[in-house]
Formats: structure tokens, C-alpha cells, sequence
């Protein structure tokens, strides 16, 4: 079911078997389900990224992105982005720059985020997924001290929790239950980042890939 402002995955969603579609042979026995297929991923990215361009009026976007499990939105957003802006009789030019940050051991957030880049914060941040929302609050309060005009969250995934902070980005792709999740540039200890789709993780894996 899709409600206003994003698209919401149920607790008892069942997803997709593995054999169904394509997945890295040595990751076969560590997945459950495939959750969210690559190509809703991309239909849904082009969506956001309609939406972002039309709320953002003609103000110049510095686009930052929220690395590592943010590069693969953060790519294909501004993909959209660029198709709109080389479209339309509408465009915003359109900078980039890379932050890096880090909190989760094993599938656990640690109580420290650290931070590390970026020279020019500016305007629009793209993430992978906001759990506890610590990760992003860390962020916002580093970025106000730069004085941006705006800035807008925009987060492929937000997890529905009761660890959660409460708070919330300001464009989301999916809400998704509480489940580890992996693929599309999410880890679980800087493995499958190299899987498109988004799957669960089994725990037999957690072990596997401990550290
Ligand atoms: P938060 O600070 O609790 O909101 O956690 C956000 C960060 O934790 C994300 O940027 C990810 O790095 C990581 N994270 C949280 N949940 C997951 C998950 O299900 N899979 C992979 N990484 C996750
Ligand atoms: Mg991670």
C-alpha cells in the first residue's frame, strides 16, 4: 500500500524468493527474501526525484551524499535528477560532495557516529536508511553550524521501530519493517554491498559475517 508520502512494506510481507531473480551466487545462503526488487528501487527513485525538483524551485541543489550505504541512492537520484533538469523548461544546476559516516557494528548501532569529509554542506542530503535516526540528527546539527539557506533529508528507506528517535526525513522511499536489511549499498558489516536488490538477512549469516 502506498500512502501519501511514501510507500509503506508491511510486517507481514512476504517479499520475493531468491530463485526468482538474479543474486550473487556467494550470497545465496545468507538471504530470505528479496524485500525490495532493484527495479522498484529505480521507479520509485524517479519518483522522489520528481518531486524534489518541484519543490525545489530554481535554488541551486549541493547534493550530498551519505556514504558508504547512501552511494548507490544518491546515484541513481541524481540520475533522475538530471534527466528532469535536461528536460524540462524548469532546471537547477546542480553540485555534489561526499560525506562519510559511521555507527553500526555487526547489525547494531554503536553509541558513537563518526564523521568524516565534506567541504562544502550545504543543501540536500541523500542516505540509505534512518533506523534510531541518530545517524541523521548527528548529521543536521554538524551541517546547521555551516548555515545552509535549506536542507532536505531525503532517505531511500526508514525503518519502523520503537528504537526510533521519532525523527523523520523529509522525502522517504519505503517504509520497511524492523528487519536488518541488506543490498543496494546497505551492509551488514561491508558485505552485500555488492547485491542490487534489498533482502533480509538471515541469522545464520550474522553469524557468518560477525565480527
Ligand atoms: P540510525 O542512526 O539508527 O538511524 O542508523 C542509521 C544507520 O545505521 C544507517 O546509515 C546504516 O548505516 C545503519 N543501518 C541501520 N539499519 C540498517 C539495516 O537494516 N541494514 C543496514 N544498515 C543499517
Ligand atoms: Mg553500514
Amino acid at each position: 500500500v502506498c500512502v501519501t508520502n511514501n510507500c509503506v512494506i508491511a510486517d507481514d510481507e512476504k517479499g520475493h524468493d531468491l530463485d526468482l531473480f538474479c543474486v550473487p551466487r556467494h550470497y545465496e545462503s545468507d538471504l530470505d527474501k528479496v524485500i525490495i526488487p532493484h527495479g522498484l528501487i529505480m521507479d520509485r527513485t524517479e519518483r522522489l526525484a520528481r518531486d524534489i525538483i518541484q519543490d525545489m524551485g530554481g535554488h541551486h541543489i549541493v547534493a550530498l551524499c551519505v556514504l558508504k550505504g547512501g552511494y548507490k541512492f544518491f546515484a541513481d537520484l541524481l540520475d533522475y535528477i538530471k534527466v528532469l533538469n535536461h528536460n524540462s523548461d524548469k532546471s537547477v544546476p546542480l553540485t555534489v560532495d561526499f560525506i562519510r559516516v559511521k555507527s553500526y557494528c555487526n547489525d547494531k548501532s554503536t553509541n558513537s557516529v563518526r564523521v568524516i569529509g565534506g567541504d562544502e554542506l550545504s543543501t540536500l542530503s541523500g542516505k540509505d536508511i534512518v533506523e534510531t535516526g541518530r545517524t541523521m540528527q548527528t548529521l543536521l546539527s554538524l551541517l546547521s553550524e555551516c548555515n545552509p539557506k535549506m536542507v532536505k533529508v531525503v532517505s531511500l528507506l526508514v525503518k519502523r521501530t520503537p528504537r526510533s528517535s521519532g525523527y523523520r526525513p523529509d522525502y522517504i522511499g519505503f517504509e520497511v519493517p524492523d528487519a536488518f536489511l541488506v543490498g543496494y549499498a546497505l551492509d551488514y558489516n561491508e558485505y552485500f554491498r555488492d547485491l542490487s536488490h534489498i533482502c533480509i538477512l538471515n541469522d545464520q549469516a550474522k553469524e557468518k559475517y560477525k565480527v
